[in-house]
């Protein structure tokens, strides 16, 4: 029948059909993984093959996998060495980029280092890439980015500015997208700091911002940004500005007020007017 579609050998109308794409969606299986598409009117079609006895039988369970302390630490030191061996920018990335320790990097398409101004003034720290940053290879260019540019630019700095002055460097604490947009892990995050913290010493930025609870878990040692925001505090050997991560003002626009205070606080800052 014309708008019908089998879902699991049943048959299902396209609204359902839709309700269905949108809940896998919210799972996380957001992409398609096979080259070519499957012809599911025409797979239903065929008769079923007979399931032969064996095959019943359940699979034994596979043994979890385990990242005990010792490998932990071992990463963490390989993380540590290829890091400090690195003394620009471009090496810090093809280290970066190189070091297989973390799992997310099977599951990601590109690696997403930093964008905008390595010489800017202002370093913005976020969480991990999400799809479209995963597409692309750069932080903060999906609909949370766009917001941030805008945010930025209102006191007058963008990831386009040639001027340090007027320039953004934005970075994630995770260079690879976790899969379905999950929280990064403790143990990303712990091996992702010594990339991290070389990426700041080498910019070597005024001021960072942290935006979200990953990147003041990640600089501060702990969440809430919600009481933090707006708090000045240090990081990096420099002054770290928490706020309200603009995914979170997507979600939350009331919340844009006191991002805006936020904003405020930094061009004072960087006017070099005490705040
Ligand atoms: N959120 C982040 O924290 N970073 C990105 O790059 C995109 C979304």
């Amino acid at each position: 029948m014309d708008g019908e579609l089998t879902y699991l050998g049943q048959t299902v109308d396209a609204a359902t059909a839709l309700a269905l794409l949108e809940w896998q969606a919210e799972l996380g299986a957001d992409e398609a993984i096979l080259d070519a598409g499957i012809d599911r009117y025409e797979l239903a079609q065929r008769p079923r093959p007979a399931i032969p006895a064996a095959a019943a039988t359940p699979a034994p369970a596979a043994p979890p996998v385990q990242t005990d302390q010792a490998d932990q630490s071992a990463l963490i030191a390989q993380a540590q060495a290829l890091a400090d061996g690195a003394d620009t920018l471009a090496a810090l990335a093809a280290a970066q980029e190189g070091f297989d320790g973390l799992e997310l990097k099977k599951g990601a398409r590109n690696f997403c280092f930093a964008d905008g101004n390595p010489k800017a003034r202002v370093m913005i720290l976020g969480e991990a890439p999400g799809d479209e940053e995963d597409r692309q290879g750069r932080p903060f260019v999906g609909r949370a980015g766009q917001l941030l540019d805008k945010m930025f630019g209102a006191i007058g700095l963008s990831r386009d500015a040639v001027d340090a002055e007027a320039a953004i460097y934005l970075v994630n604490t995770l260079p690879w997208h976790p899969p379905g947009d999950r929280d990064p892990l403790a143990h990303e995050i712990a091996l992702s700091m010594p990339f991290l913290r070389r990426h700041v010493e080498l910019a070597a930025p005024d001021i960072v911002v942290l935006m979200g609870n990953i990147a003041c878990e990640a600089a501060l040692g702990r969440r809430g940004v919600l009481r933090l925001r707006g708090q000045w505090g240090t990081a990096f050997d420099r002054p770290v500005l928490p706020m309200t991560h603009p995914a979170y003002l997507l979600r939350n626009p009331p919340a844009k007020r006191a991002a805006w205070e936020d904003l405020l606080s930094l061009s004072a800052r960087l006017d070099g007017v005490s705040v």
